[in-house]
């Protein structure tokens, strides 16, 4: 059979990172070798604080040159605070998702069989949704300024930017997704409140709805949808929302669907013009690092988006069937209250897909 090749750009990072995309490789390499279609051509840049002390900087001054001849990018964690301020190790980042325009960051929060949410009534029939945040405008542009600093009559002007290209590109994205689950989308406004910006994401709305007559829409002031992500998560499929308040729901839909060390995430270029990018919603836990007991299953299931993003999909559903019968078998680490350290979390995994 052909086999299709894939470069992969992987950027381990700081803290833990590097220990839990060791595990994402190993989980990888036994679902290329089960899978038989494709190889993966990884290559790994030793990126991050410890790279800054050599040489002064983060990353070289041409790191998005080399990351741009890649198929995707594999980040595990970047940031150390107290050897380095996060503005300095997360900027590179920063500049990754915005110059490859990676506007849709797509975080799925789903809750697996056999785990326990902290909203104790619900099961994994309850979680399992989907946001889009809106990750290249809105609230997270650098954009405004501070007058008289210092003084008692200091002010800060702090701007948000929503465009109508922007607006509309996300909610399509949304709305495709949708089509292939359950068929429904939830946008998530502000419009009572912030009569700009949100009435203009109500309007696109309106406007195109209609050209996706199978998908039923609805949408939610924020403030109520925090709430329900809570009272009944079990309304929700597809949510898209707003780069600010994409960030919030996602915090809460990884708590609920079973914590930081499962929540996965991608940033995405749907035009395929740039790499994509995919890593763990959690950052490089320096309060764990160095000790072997990070969950990898969230770099995990990250690299399974990527299998996904490469239309490696049946790959990609053996990832995520091996993480749901490890974690059905009631072993974990010990964020989840068990007693594996992270490598024996990557053999569990490895031995699920291979005796798939
Ligand atoms: P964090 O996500 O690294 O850790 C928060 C808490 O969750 C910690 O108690 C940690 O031990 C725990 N945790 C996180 N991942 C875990 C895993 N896989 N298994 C078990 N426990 C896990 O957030 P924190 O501490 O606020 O930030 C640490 C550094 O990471 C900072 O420099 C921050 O800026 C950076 N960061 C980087 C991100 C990225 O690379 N995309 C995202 C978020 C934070
Ligand atoms: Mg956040």
């Amino acid at each position: 059979m052909k086999t299709k090749n894939y470069k992969i750009a992987v950027y381990p990072g700081d803290g833990i990172g590097p220990e839990v995309i060791d595990q994402a490789i190993r989980v990888l390499r036994a679902a290329e070798e089960k899978d038989g279609t494709f190889q993966l051509e990884m290559e790994s840049f030793p990126w991050g604080y410890e790279f800054y002390r050599q040489t002064g900087t983060v990353v070289p001054d041409n790191y998005l040159d080399v990351l741009k001849e890649f198929d995707a990018i594999l980040l595990g964690a970047v940031g150390w605070p107290e050897k380095l301020s996060d503005h300095e190790t997360l900027a590179p980042l920063v500049r990754i998702r915005q110059v490859f325009d990676q506007y849709a960051c797509v975080r799925p929060a789903r809750l697996y069989p056999g785990l326990r949410s902290v909203l104790t009534d619900k099961t994994s029939e309850h979680i399992d949704l989907v946001v889009i945040r809106e990750n290249s405008e809105g609230e997270y542009v650098n954009n405004g300024g501070r007058f008289r600093r210092g003084t008692p009559g200091e002010v800060a002007v702090q701007t948000a930017i929503h465009t109508r290209h922007g607006i509309e590109r996300i909610l399509r994205f949304g709305f495709d997704l949708a089509r292939t689950r359950r068929n429904h989308l939830t946008m998530i406004t502000k419009s009572n409140a912030q009569r700009y910006g949100f009435v203009l994401w109500d309007e696109i709305l309106d406007e195109i709805k209609g050209e996706y007559p199978d998908v039923e829409t609805t949408r939610q002031h924020c403030d109520a949808a925090v709430m329900n992500f809570v009272r009944c998560p079990e309304a929700f499929d597809v949510v898209v929302a707003s780069n600010l308040f994409g960030d919030l729901l996602t915090d809460l839909g990884g708590i609920i669907s079973g914590g930081l060390g499962l929540a996965p995430s991608s940033n995405l270029d749907p035009s395929r013009k740039y790499p994509s990018m995919f890593e763990s919603v959690h950052g490089s836990a320096p309060d764990i690092a160095g000790q072997g007991i990070a969950n990898p299953i969230a770099a995990v299931l990250s690299a399974a988006m990527m299998l996904d993003h490469l239309e490696r999909e049946s790959a990609a559903e053996l990832i995520r069937q091996a993480v749901g019968q490890v974690l059905q078998s009631g072993e974990g680490t010990p964020d989840l209250g068990g007693n594996l350290t992270t490598g024996e979390m990557g053999d569990r995994l490895v031995a699920a897909v291979a005796s798939s």
